[in-house]
This record gives C-alpha cells, sequence and structure tokens, in this order.
C-alpha cells in the first residue's frame, strides 16, 4: 500500500473512532437491535459485543428489554446503580453477566433501594468454577443456582457500612431464612457462611446509589445451594499434631506464618498456645472459599 494509501486509512480509522459513542456498559436492546447495529454504534464488532456476553443465551436472539455488557472504560460515580459500579469494574465481569442471567438487573439499577452487596470479584468465581468443574457459560446458564448464590450476597433494605458491623452480628440475607455471621474478634471483617467458612471482605463502603457494596475474597456458597460445592483439590487443610509449630507448618507448606494467621482466623499470631492438636488449619486463599 502507498504511504498516502495508509495515511488515509489511517485518517479514516480515526475519524471513524471519533464518531462512535463511548460504550455504556450496560446497553438496553431496542426493537430492531441487531448485534451488528449495536456494535457498529460503539465502534466494535459484532464478536467483541458477542464474547462480553455468555450470559446470553441465544446471541443471534436477542430481545428488546434485554441487557447488554459493552466494554468500557472509567468508574462509576457515587450516585450510580448497583448495575453500574458493577459494569464498570474490570474485576466484576463475572459477577455482572450473573446478575444480568439471574434476571436481578432491574433489582440492581434502583439508585433509591437501600442494600448492601457483598461482591466477589472474577478471581473468586474462577475458584469455584474449577472446583465445580463448570465453565462461566455452564454457571450463567443455571439460572437457578444462579440466583440462589447471589441472594445470599445481598442484604435487602439495610446500608450496613463496614465499621459498624460488629463479631456475631447476623446478617439476614435475600435468601430466605439463610443469614451471613460477621466475624471479626480482631481487626480483619470476615462473614461466616452457613456452612462454616469465613470469608474476608476487602474493599469496604463504595457507595451506589442508597446501597453500599463490599468486595469479598471468595463466593459465598451457602449451604443449601442447589449444587454442594467439592472441597478444593490438593492439600487445602493441615490438621495440627502435637508438637507442631507454625513456622514449620507454614514452611512444609511453602507458605508464611503471616498467611496462616490470614486465613485462620483462630489464630493468634503471637501466641502459639492458640495451636491446638485437632486443629484444621487452612493452608491456601483458594482453599477458604
Ligand atoms: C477508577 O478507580 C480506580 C480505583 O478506585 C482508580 O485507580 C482509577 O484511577 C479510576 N479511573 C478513573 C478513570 O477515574
Ligand atoms: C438503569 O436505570 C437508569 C435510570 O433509571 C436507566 O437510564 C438505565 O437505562 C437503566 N439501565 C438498565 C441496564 O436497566
Ligand atoms: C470436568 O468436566 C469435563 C467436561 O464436562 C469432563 O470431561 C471431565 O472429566 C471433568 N473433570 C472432572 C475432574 O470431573
Ligand atoms: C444469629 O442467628 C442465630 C441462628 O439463627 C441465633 O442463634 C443467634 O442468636 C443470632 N445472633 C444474634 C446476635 O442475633
Amino acid at each position: 500500500m502507498s504511504k498516502w494509501g495508509a495515511l488515509l486509512l489511517c485518517s479514516l480509522a480515526l475519524l471513524n473512532a471519533a464518531s462512535a459513542a463511548e460504550p455504556p456498559c450496560s446497553y438496553i436492546v431496542q426493537s430492531g437491535d441487531s448485534l451488528f447495529a449495536i456494535g457498529k454504534e460503539f465502534d466494535l464488532t459484532q464478536a467483541e459485543v458477542a464474547d462480553a456476553n455468555p450470559q446470553v443465551d441465544n446471541i443471534e436472539l436477542i430481545q428488546p428489554g434485554q441487557v447488554l455488557y459493552l466494554p468500557c472504560s472509567g468508574n462509576a460515580s457515587d450516585g450510580d446503580s448497583i448495575l453500574d459500579l458493577l459494569a464498570h469494574r474490570q474485576d466484576m465481569h463475572i459477577l455482572f453477566q450473573a446478575v444480568l442471567a439471574a434476571g436481578f438487573a432491574d433489582m440492581f439499577n434502583d439508585t433509591k433501594a437501600k442494600g448492601t452487596l457483598f461482591a466477589p470479584g472474577d478471581e473468586a468465581w474462577f475458584q469455584v468454577l474449577d472446583r465445580l468443574n463448570m465453565t462461566v457459560g455452564d454457571l450463567l446458564a443455571d439460572k437457578e443456582l444462579l440466583s440462589t448464590v447471589l441472594k445470599y450476597h445481598y442484604a435487602p433494605e439495610v446500608v450496613l457500612e463496614a465499621q459498624s458491623l460488629e463479631n456475631g452480628q447476623n446478617i439476614t440475607t435475600a435468601l430466605t431464612g439463610e443469614d451471613l455471621v460477621v466475624y471479626k474478634p480482631r481487626d480483619i471483617l470476615r462473614l461466616a457462611t452457613n456452612t462454616g467458612k469465613k470469608v474476608r471482605v476487602v474493599d469496604m463502603d463504595m457507595p451506589a446509589g442508597a446501597a453500599v457494596v463490599h468486595t469479598v475474597k471468595n463466593v459465598l456458597w451457602p449451604a443449601n445451594s442447589l449444587l454442594e460445592l467439592p472441597p478444593p483439590s490438593g492439600d487445602c487443610v493441615h490438621v495440627v499434631k502435637a508438637g507442631d509449630t507454625l513456622f514449620q507448618i507454614a514452611k512444609d507448606a511453602k507458605t508464611t506464618v503471616d498467611a496462616l494467621v490470614e486465613l485462620n482466623p483462630d489464630l493468634e499470631p503471637d501466641n502459639g498456645q492458640s495451636l491446638q492438636p485437632g486443629m484444621e488449619l487452612i493452608l491456601f486463599p483458594s482453599c477458604a472459599a
């Protein structure tokens, strides 16, 4: 191609980029829309739109009112809804798609609704998918499972700021009859699920309209779910024997004492006495879900 031809193409590409609108993250399908047309409007290919929406059962048959994810950049602002917040987070794609697939888009797009969402990031979902031997597509296709698991992450009608949570406090979730319990014997904030697993709360107090969102390190998997979460593969748990030391356990597992203390809320960092024979120590973060 001639130098001028390349320059012309380049300018056309620039013009094209300038004329395409910034994708809105979430897009509501209008009647007469096609993937191709939606993509074109936002300078995305049909394949890019399809790939970004594994929650859609049949991408050839999109329906008016259906919500699509369009890859976008930038952050949501405080007044935006939970849905907007999730859509803008680059580490929350699976949760966002799960919300769409479960039919919770409207519930999480109400900026006036009070509520508290505990939001697991993509990495947390991948750990669970690995244990379930499921793909993201399998998960998104199982609406009943999704709905159950998502409800367990949401406390409706209450805005629970992290600092207001007290050790032992019950959190009533949208999953009827299933609570989360705050576990904060010291300053690290965790939530205990009804299977007794303790999950760390990480990024706290992100405002989303009248609601608040905290991220959690693992998916909160309820005991009564339709699918039992198999134990993690590999050596996840060390059963303490008489004479064990934290240092030796950490060394054998190729981890650190600090990491063990972080994962095992019953351990006191500076007190070897908290190590009791029979106690089960979680060795790796991926085992904590
Ligand atoms: C979005 O938020 C992240 C983390 O809070 C921050 O690092 C980043 O600079 C923000 N990006 C924009 C475009 O505001
Ligand atoms: C969320 O609500 C806003 C404001 O009511 C509306 O403009 C937007 O289309 C809604 N988004 C979705 C995905 O429902
Ligand atoms: C995981 O699923 C795949 C495909 O469904 C199957 O072939 C494989 O045997 C499964 N692996 C385990 C460990 O169950
Ligand atoms: C939390 O719920 C459990 C079981 O439902 C109950 O036994 C316990 O007393 C509750 N704790 C508080 C602080 O309300």
